[in-house]
């Protein structure tokens, strides 16, 4: 009864996760939920009213499929200022959530049977994307020594004729490591010269601490015309649940983007839009003071990781996790197929705190904590894991 392209998509391992996380709290059972890769923060309040008086001011119609003309006004005025890089109206497509903006990308990039390559570890959702588009991924080795960072030295034997797109996520879910400018020069300059178009994205763009960010498409103008920027709203304005992200690219990819969302969904909500656009032009105060909590969150995230015998993890600069090193507890899991899975499933079952197998994205010798929750959860969810460990 189902087609191929349905039977060959595995379902996302972080929403199995979280779906469990809710039926165990149903049954009353007191859970840490440290896997979910959501901003605790309410959406801030100017960009609530500005989408309650698009409700008031009837904006419920149909509007333009490539997305309200103000919201992408102020979407180029931001990736200008802010990116130093200069987008048109027209190269500026908004969608449901960045998630959609990728799909829309690939499905106007990739034809079937071409190869997309992901460094591993990978955001999720990457894989079964570029499958449902009939690509096929090719999973990039990279060096837990260079943060997991990907280095043209990685990609050199895996790019083949047929390889037309590189997914690179920066700063990084799930390792939160961030690209110097250096090293994404060098890394997109090897992807340009072989004619590989560079899909970025750049979601968690404002989450950093330490680090500086830089846009790959602000390099330089032949990397711009080859990059698709992918930017939204779901972790920089805590906006996870109206679903407005975008892709901002050539012209000729944004109208191919246009054509696909405008039979596929028209565009998204124009309420949420507004939402996004009250976000970008009156919150930035507070964006600011959501990063500069998540930065003192991950400060004592680290500082009682570090308390924990025998673990290591990824120096997280940016997004809000951190990928913990596991591996040296490879023994104790040596009978279980999977040795993040088997550690977080007993994590949940024996401490009730949940966390990531590295395994959802392609690397089972790590687990991953989402610090996007308050400090007392935090406290309590990383002391309950250091227990667990100290019993193994
Ligand atoms: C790396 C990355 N890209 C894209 C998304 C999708 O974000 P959105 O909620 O805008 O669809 C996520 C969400 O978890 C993410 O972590």
């Amino acid at each position: 009864m189902l087609s191929n392209r349905a039977m060959n998509i595995t379902p996302s391992l972080t929403i199995g996760i979280n779906t469990k996380v809710s039926q165990l709290k149903e049954q009353g059972i007191d859970i840490i939920n440290l896997s979910v890769g959501e901003p605790d923060f309410t959406t801030p309040e100017k960009a609530k009213y500005t989408a309650v008086e698009a409700i008031i001011h009837n904006k419920t119609r149909y509007d333009k499929v490539t997305g309200l003309i103000e919201l992408r006004q102020a979407i180029s005025d931001k990736l200008q200022n802010e990116n130093n890089i200069s987008y048109t109206l027209d190269q500026i497509v908004v969608s449901s959530g960045a998630k959609h903006a990728i799909t829309n990308a690939l499905m106007a990039v990739v034809n079937p049977g071409e190869e997309v390559l992901i460094p591993k570890p990978y955001w999720v959702s990457y894989p079964e994307t570029v499958k449902l588009v009939g690509g096929v991924p090719v999973f990039v080795d990279t060096d837990k020594n260079n943060n997991f960072k990907v280095t043209p030295s990685d990609l050199e034997k895996l790019v083949s004729k047929n390889t037309k797109l590189i997914i690179l996520s920066n700063p990084s879910n799930p390792t939160g490591a961030i690209y110097s400018k250096d090293e994404l020069e060098v890394l997109v300059n090897f992807c340009v010269e072989r004619g590989i178009i560079i899909l970025a994205d750049e979601i968690y763009e404002k989450i950093h601490y330490d680090c500086p960010f830089t846009s790959v498409a602000s390099l330089s103008d032949k990397i711009k015309n080859m990059t698709i920027t992918v930017n939204g709203f779901s972790k920089s304005a805590s906006m996870t649940g109206w679903r407005v992200g975008y892709t901002a690219s050539n012209s000729k990819i944004a109208k191919a983007i246009s054509s696909i969302q405008g039979h596929l969904v028209s565009h998204p909500s124009t309420i949420s839009q507004y939402a996004a656009l009250g976000a970008l032009v009156k919150c930035d105060e507070d964006m600011d003071e959501m990063v500069s909590v998540f930065k003192s969150r991950r400060d004592l995230a680290i500082s009682l990781v570090n308390e924990i015998d025998g673990v290591g993890y990824i120096e997280p600069d940016g997004a809000f996790y951190i990928f913990m090193d596991i591996s040296s507890f490879k023994e104790k899991f040596k009978n279980s197929e999977s040795l993040s899975m088997e550690f977080c499933n007993q994590l949940l079952e024996k401490e009730g705190v949940a966390v990531v197998p590295g395994m959802a994205f392609g690397t089972d010798d790590f687990i991953r904590l989402c610090y996007a929750c308050s400090n007392e959860e935090l406290t309590r969810g990383i002391s309950k894991i250091k227990k667990f460990i100290e019993s193994l």
